[in-house]
């Protein structure tokens, strides 16, 4: 019963509910005036789904005075048309909000610049002259209006007609009435409050929490790493065993906002337990519990699950962890652009995006991560995952197969006398695992209708040329598969070798670039290598055992797209 993953939801909605009265607090506290009603659509921290809202309100209230503000902050980083609307007690339109554009009464003002690329932050002050609109901290417009009435009520709808599964709480993530106009002063000083959260990555205010809770990332035979961030410095004690009570603890006494703690001198092939108790300035935060298997040395069978490109879409990325989650596996691939643009200076994509769709998972199922274009400069990558070395490359095992990670945005390296072909070609050498299973997030083939071409108009490359130039090296060695994503679809080409289908001793190329990134498509004609496409949010589950291996791809509804099965 303890595995369940319903006794995590037992836990985390007391860490969620701390979370979201932190983050009350210091929305309130970010404005002297008193009446201010401020309503935090949170954060989808869970995935169970349950809290997802389209509508919120009616928001009933006192107020006499036709003079009033609201206060916005939006999150925008999908590329459809998606908004909401904002009426008041007779349903007159007060404020919208819809692709990229502001309406006011029957106004339309053009938004001004996002900041971090997808975020705003809007005051908009009712006056009985007019209304006056703040973004960013700065005034852009001021224009008469019709008469306001006296708002006593406030209803949002949420208009998510052109964009799967995004719901209110996706993309509006704050929203605040006050019964009077916001000085400039105060909505610069709540813009810049904001802005400093969002900065810093940070889910709340300055009480201690959570930024990322504990997860589980790179399992071997002996260890596995469990990292978290906190906002301010912490200890803590990671106990584990095999069993409750768990029998087995690390002390961590150095204090840390990110915390990476890789626990040794584990068995092989071993389910395992573990609980993180964290403590800042001497205050526990919730407990976190984990469970993982270790690495099998010896040949057993196991599953994995294959995903890419979760990027900017945590509402897609909640449903597709439940069914990996469903699935039991040992550990899954997460193959690049983690995050859509999350270098140094935008934590905020991993912190609000990336680990709000995936942490739960991660806590029960250990990640392994491929950097992409859009994790390219490594920063965060090294930081939260720990891998074992910071180049981006690694060699991984399990049971009978190695993995071979390779970082393709330095795909200058990809050709011969090149850092990582050397590498590679070195490692596939020694290898003796009877599976041979490369990743990497760029594709070396790829029908793509145009990121190699315009397919429209006439031929591709058919992939990225640089890439392909690995593919000597994966003939040679009798790699079984070459996994990646990059493009958001799914494809699965047929058994290739020297640049031709080879049902017998060719490389299947698999593609599953359908986690929360926006969706792509394929060219018109059908490319000489492709067994299948599929264009749509989906995830693979790999079962391998001795000398087969099946991969079975599922839409995110769960139905099977397609399956392939090679035996040895
Ligand atoms: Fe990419």
């Amino acid at each position: 019963m303890s595995s369940d993953y319903n006794t995590i939801m037992a836990v985390k909605p007391k860490r969620f509910i701390l979370i979201l009265f932190l983050l009350l607090l210091f929305t309130i506290s970010i404005t002297a005036q008193n009446s201010t009603m401020k309503h935090i659509l949170h954060q989808n921290y869970q995935l169970t789904g349950n809290q997802q809202v389209n509508n919120a309100g009616p928001f009933q209230f006192e107020n006499s005075s036709t003079e009033f503000a609201l206060e916005f902050v939006i999150l925008d980083h999908v590329k459809s048309n998606v908004g909401f609307t904002v009426r008041n007690q007779n349903g007159k339109k007060l404020f919208q909000y819809l692709a990229d554009s502001i309406r006011i009464a029957k106004t339309t003002v053009a938004a001004g610049s996002k900041v971090k690329s997808y975020w705003r932050h809007i005051v908009v002050n009712y006056f009985e002259s007019g209304v006056e609109v703040f973004e960013n901290g700065l005034q852009t417009v001021d224009f008469n209006t019709d008469t306001i009435t006296a708002v006593n009520a406030i209803e949002i709808n949420g208009i998510f007609d052109d964009e799967y599964g995004m719901q209110l709480n996706d993309m509006l993530k704050s929203f605040a009435f006050y019964p009077q106009p916001l000085s400039h002063e105060s909505s610069t000083e709540s813009y810049n409050t904001f802005i400093t959260t969002l900065q810093n990555g940070m889910l709340a205010g300055a009480e201690p929490h959570f930024i990322v809770p504990p997860f589980l990332a790179m399992p071997t035979s002996k260890s596995v790493n469990i990292n978290w961030e906190t906002n301010l410095p912490s200890t803590a004690k990671v106990k584990f065993g095999k069993s409750y009570p768990l029998s087995d603890s690390v002390q961590i006494e150095k204090e840390n906002t990110i915390q990476q703690i890789p626990l040794t001198g584990l068995e092989p092939g071993t389910n395992y337990y573990a609980e993180v108790d964290t403590a800042i300035n001497g205050m526990q935060l919730p407990p976190v519990k984990l469970s993982f298997k270790t690495a099998p040395e010896s040949s057993e069978a196991f599953r994995f699950g294959i995903i890419a490109d979760t990027e900017s879409r945590p509402f897609i990325n909640t449903k597709i962890a439940r069914h990996l989650w469903d699935n039991r596996p040992d550990f899954f691939l997460l193959l690049g652009d983690i995050t859509d643009g999350g270098q140094k200076d935008f934590k905020d994509q991993w912190t609000f995006e990336f680990f709000t769709g995936m942490n739960s998972l991660m806590q029960r199922v250990p990640v392994i991560p491929v950097a992409g274009n859009g994790d390219a400069d490594l920063y965060w990558f090294n930081r939260y995952f720990n891998p074992p070395t910071e180049e981006g490359f690694y060699k991984f095992s399990w049971s009978n197969t190695d993995f071979f990670v390779l970082h393709s945005s330095k795909s200058e390296e990809f050709e011969k006398g090149g850092k990582q072909y050397e590498w590679l070609e070195n490692e596939l050498e020694q290898s003796k695992a009877a599976w041979k299973i490369v990743l990497l997030h760029h594709a070396p083939y790829s029908s793509d209708e145009d990121d190699f071409g315009n397919s429209w108009e006439g031929p591709t490359d058919l992939g990225d040329p640089q890439i392909r130039k690995m593919v000597p090296l994966f003939d040679k060695y009798s790699v079984d598969f070459v996994m990646f994503g990059h493009l958001h679809c799914y494809e699965r080409s047929w058994p290739l070798k020297n640049n031709k289908i080879d049902t017998q001793n060719g490389t299947a190329y698999l593609m599953t670039g359908g986690a929360g990134g926006s969706l792509e498509n394929f060219a018109p004609h059908h490319t000489w290598f492709n067994a299948k496409t599929f264009r749509g949010y989906h995830y693979s589950i790999a079962n391998v055992f001795e000398n087969s291996i099946r991969i079975d791809t599922y839409n995110i509804d769960g139905s099977l797209i397609d399956f392939y099965e090679k035996q040895k």
